[in-house]
């Protein structure tokens, strides 16, 4: 083999030995057997050459050509074996490694305490009945014996989506939805979300959650009304909190009341929470306004009966000692992952 094609060969031989990956290597490939690669260039020569030389050197340059197309691709095979072998070992899993515990969800405070409120209602007496989130003028304010354009609306602004849709601003309106499908007796409760347009402060949010309760039968007295709030809450709350009915108004109950007990942040000495009183309301209560029995078609003279709506979160806060209703809303894991 002349000079020349041994040098090449040696190159040849050198680079491949070099080369680490499959880029580079076939960088190689195409630097001596692409079209315009030193080989081919080389294989080019072989038709201008005199006849005598053009044998020898044409046998001579095929092998060169062999010799390289083999050691290219001998190397090939090894360098794929290392990459596949480099792949797996990077992929392979150490099952020595600990676990990593994956992040289990669960409810959320304001729904682990409806069950449990609910679940002790239930054993009081009481079935769950459930109203929509969007309501009518006349569910929410109407039939609840709030007249057009009277005063009282002002005591529950909400957000309007029509002129007659709007966003319920408490869980009467269910009352009135159960009354319309069932006589009495109705011992009922209404569990659910409620809006108001209202500033948001350590008390009060834009919304909030609330759970009626309805019960109506011949001979129900505000008796019963205080006693099942009693029995209720000093199970809820413990039997040490005090509980103060104070009189009130809303239309659709006569008389009313609001309920308060003791404030559990301050024990009563006065905080933001409680507006420094000591005390926290949490329910509006009262006997069930005659006039509503006229929208469901009972009869007045034969039943009576009461009804109250209780605020979760305040609840909540009373229980726990939560200082600002705003952390329910705020999705904040820590305070969440408390509970
Ligand atoms: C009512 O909503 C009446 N529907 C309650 C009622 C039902 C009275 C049946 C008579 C018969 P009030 O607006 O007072 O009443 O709200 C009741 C409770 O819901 C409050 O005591 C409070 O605990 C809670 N609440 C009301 N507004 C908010 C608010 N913006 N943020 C958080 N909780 C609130």
């Amino acid at each position: 083999m002349p000079d020349k094609l041994k040098q090449i060969q040696g190159e040849l031989q050198a680079a491949i030995q070099k080369c680490a990956d499959l880029r580079a290597l076939d960088g190689i490939r195409v630097k001596y057997l692409g079209r315009k690669g030193i080989i081919t260039e080389l294989l080019k020569q072989i038709g201008t050459m005199p006849p005598n030389e053009r044998r020898d050197f044409g046998r001579q340059v095929n092998e060169l050509k062999q010799h390289a197309a083999d050691a290219i691709g001998s190397r090939k095979a090894e360098l794929e074996a290392a990459e596949a072998e480099a792949k797996v070992s990077q992929e392979a899993v150490d099952v020595t490694l600990p676990g990593r515990r994956p992040i289990i969800g669960r409810k959320h405070i304001i729904t682990q305490t409806l069950d449990e409120i609910i679940g002790i209602l239930k054993g009081m007496g009481f079935a769950v009945a459930y109203g929509p989130d969007l309501e009518t003028d006349y569910y929410n304010y109407e039939a609840l014996n709030f007249p057009p354009d009277h005063p009282a609306r002002d005591m529950q602004d909400t957000f309007w989506i029509d002129e007659t849709h709007l966003l319920r601003t408490h869980t009467s309106p269910v009352q009135i939805r159960v009354m319309e499908q069932m006589q009495p007796p109705v011992r009922v409760i209404m569990p659910g979300r409620c809006f108001r347009n209202e500033s948001i402060n350590v008390r009060s949010h834009v919304m909030f959650h609330q759970i009626e309760g309805l019960y109506v039968d011949e001979g129900v007295t505000f008796g019963d009304l205080k006693g099942t709030l009693y029995a209720f809450l000093q199970t809820w709350l413990g039997t040490d909190v005090e509980i103060r009915f104070r009189p009130s108004y809303f239309p659709f109950t006569e008389p009313s009341a609001e309920v308060d007990v003791t404030c559990i942040l301050c024990k009563g000495s006065g905080c933001r929470v409680c507006k420094h009183t000591g005390w926290l309301e949490l329910l509006g209560a009262g006997m069930v306004d005659p006039a509503l029995y006229s929208y469901v078609g009972y009869d007045p003279e034969r039943y009576t009966g009461y009804a109250w709506g209780l605020g979760i979160e305040r609840l909540v806060m009373m229980k726990y000692g939560i200082e600002d209703i705003r952390v329910f809303f705020q999705n904040d894991i820590r305070f969440l992952e408390q509970f």
